[in-house]
Order: C-alpha cells, then structure tokens, then sequence
C-alpha cells in the first residue's frame, strides 16, 4: 500500500476542532485523525444498504419542548413493522431518555433514525446498528 501524501486547506475554527478531535482520541497526529473519520463514513455508507440488522435509537429530549414525545410516536407508528421495543425514562423534571429497539433493513432504519433525530427538539440522537444476518 503506497500512502499518498495532499495538501488540505481549512479555516481556522475547523482546524482547532480537528486539533481537539486528535487530542481527545490520542491519535499520533492530523493525518491518523484524518484516516479515522474517513473510515468512518465508509462504514456508515454500508449501512445504506439492504442487509438486515438490529440496533437502537437512543435520543435525549425536553418532554416541555416541541412535543417531541408526540411526534416521535407518529413517526414510530409509521415504521411499527421495524420497532421491537421502545422504553421511555424520565431523566429529570424536564428530560426523557427514550431507548428504541429496531431490527430491519439498514437502509430503513437509518431513514427511521433520521426522522426521529431529526425533530426540533431532540438534544442527541444515536443510532447504532449491528447486522443480524
Ligand atoms: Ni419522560
């Protein structure tokens, strides 16, 4: 494997979240840190794919604001043939921490995930996946 060597231009702010991305991981240097978040997104493409996996959505949200509860439940309704289980835990006066077992195509999980992390709302959402096949 030959390693090839480039030149990358970035702004100053992008450059500092670099710098505390190879920090925070203890990589080496730049380009280990570079060659991380690459594979990185490669694996998460082959996860656009029609393989069959399980997983979980977990999401954190403010129960007060956006009637997250509400929408999350009609877009889980909608993928109800993906959905295995789903537990709801109030955090704190204000939080909930819902875990949402799923099972299904890569592709259609991803795209529940998406729905669901994307509502206003939602503090941090996750989707991990692992292939059931
Ligand atoms: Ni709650």
């Amino acid at each position: 494997m030959s390693v090839i060597r480039f030149g990358v231009s970035l702004e100053d702010h992008v450059m500092h979240e670099l710098d505390e991305y190879v920090k925070e991981n203890k990589f080496p240097n730049r380009s280990q840190a570079i060659r991380n978040l690459i594979e990185k997104n490669s694996v998460e493409k082959k996860w656009q794919c029609n393989n069959e996996v399980a997983g979980a959505i977990v999401i954190v949200y403010d129960h007060h604001k956006n009637d997250v509860s509400n929408k999350s439940n009609d877009i889980q309704h909608d993928y109800f043939h993906l959905i295995l289980s789903a537990q709801h835990i109030h955090l704190s006066h204000d939080l909930c921490l819902e875990t949402i077992a799923v099972k299904g195509e890569a592709q259609q999980l991803t795209e529940l995930a998406d729905k669901i992390i994307a509502l206003k709302g939602v503090r941090h959402g996750k989707l991990v996946m692992s292939r059931a096949d």
